[in-house]
């Protein structure tokens, strides 16, 4: 897998992994913003969210033809884990939609709020936080390289 890696590092990966993570970011942060932002930067951020897997669709494909193969052992759990998250994510969205209070009704679309989904809108998207935390902790070499690399123009080993 190191060529994947090395191909991976690569600059369009860097920005829409950056405006991922401020988008996540304020989105997981409905008590600061207000729900009426929260609700419709929620809508905006499924566009970053299917760019970062447009950007690894072959690294799926790939490792997902292989899976029942021999695959080094954390490729095979980084492929489990984006499966997982992307369930939890799509749980997340739709829960929201279920319980928004503000873009549905201005689409005329009034829904009466079950607690139900609201409950199961908040404990999923705190899983979501801790899960995506584990998500960019996996990937921390490449984050610190990245950075060195696009932000602040340092020279970095080509083994990322
Ligand atoms: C639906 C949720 C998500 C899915 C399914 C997903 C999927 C993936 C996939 C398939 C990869 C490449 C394979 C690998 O895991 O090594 C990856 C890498 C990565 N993801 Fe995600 N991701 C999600 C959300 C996020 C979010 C919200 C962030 C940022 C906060 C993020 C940041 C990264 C980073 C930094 C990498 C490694 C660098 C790269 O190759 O781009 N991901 N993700
Ligand atoms: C996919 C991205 C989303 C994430 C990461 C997310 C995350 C969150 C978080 C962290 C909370 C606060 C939970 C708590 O208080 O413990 C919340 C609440 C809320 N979200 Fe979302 N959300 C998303 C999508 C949506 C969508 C699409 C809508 C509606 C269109 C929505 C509507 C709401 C509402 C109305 C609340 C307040 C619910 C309550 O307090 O009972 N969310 N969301």
């Amino acid at each position: 897998m190191k060529e994947k890696k090395k191909k991976s590092l690569n600059e369009s990966n860097f920005w829409v992994n950056l405006v991922l993570f401020a988008a996540f970011f304020i989105v997981s942060a409905p008590q600061s913003t207000g729900i009426p932002i929260h609700e419709w930067l929620s809508f905006v951020f499924a566009v970053p969210i299917i760019w970062h897997l447009v950007l690894h669709w072959k690294w799926i494909v790939k490792v997902t033809q292989r899976f029942f193969k021999p695959l080094p052992s954390e490729t095979r759990f980084n492929h489990i884990w984006d499966v997982l998250l992307f369930i939890l994510m799509a749980v997340v969205f739709f829960t929201g939609v279920l319980v928004s209070e503000v873009a549905l009704p201005m689409m005329g679309i009034p829904l009466e709020i079950d607690p139900f989904w609201s409950s199961l809108h908040n404990t999923t998207s705190n899983l979501l936080l801790v899960m995506t935390a584990i998500h960019l902790a996996v990937h921390w070499d490449w984050i610190v390289k990245a950075f060195k690399r696009y932000l602040f123009r340092k020279p970095v080993s080509q083994k990322a």
